[in-house]
């Protein structure tokens, strides 16, 4: 089994929820994708469309898995900066692999598709990352070819008196 990735695919309701319901799905399964749990689609949505805002304008570009159901398995979002001095890099937001899919190298096949999915982009060098800390998230960024390059204690907070570092992790793209 593995997961067929599909770049800027067309936006249909069937992939808006699909992506919804993923979301969802992981958060509530515990894992760091912006939110913390319980969650429904409608908590989510005004993230999606902040996301689907930006693909619109061209700033972003979705990068979606499916399974061979044919169900929305795996998302990353990359974003290109606007800032004139950064243009070299790009962002890679809300990865995530569907609970019932974990753990069985798909998240690595997710990065790999989002470097190229990143070399496609005319004059990108690296990709960058936020992860929140105290889940072993970093590790997994290091197998797919990350570094830690920074660390700011505590800037998340996922519950009162419950703090977590908030990591910045860098893969140049070679
Ligand atoms: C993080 C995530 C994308 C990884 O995807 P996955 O399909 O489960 O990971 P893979 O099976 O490809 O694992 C690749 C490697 O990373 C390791 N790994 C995966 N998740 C890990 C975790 N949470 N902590 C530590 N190591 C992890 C695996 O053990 C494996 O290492 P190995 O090859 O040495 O065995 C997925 O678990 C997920 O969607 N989690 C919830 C959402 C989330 O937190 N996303 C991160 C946002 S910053």
């Amino acid at each position: 089994m593995s997961l067929t990735f599909t770049l800027d695919p067309a936006v249909d309701p069937a992939l808006r929820d699909g992506i919804l319901d993923l979301w969802a799905d992981v958060t509530n399964a515990g894992g760091s994708v912006g939110f913390v749990p319980p969650v429904t689609r409608d908590d989510i949505r005004p993230e999606l469309v902040k996301h689907m805002v930006a693909m619109a304008e061209g700033r972003t570009r979705l990068l979606v898995g499916h399974d061979e159901a044919g169900r929305v398995a795996a998302t990353a979002f990359l974003t290109l900066n606007t800032h004139r001095l950064m243009r070299h890099w790009l962002w890679l937001y809300t990865v995530m692999v569907h609970p019932r899919h974990q753990g069985r190298g798909y998240g690595r096949d997710l990065l790999d598709a989002a470097a190229d999915a990143a070399r496609t982009v005319d004059g990108i060098e690296a990709i960058r990352l936020t992860c929140r800390g105290g889940l072993g998230l970093e590790r997994f960024y290091a197998s797919c070819g990350y570094k830690e390059v920074g660390r700011v204690p505590g800037a998340i907070r996922v519950a009162p008196g419950d703090d977590r570092d908030d990591i910045i992790m860098l893969a140049p793209l070679t």
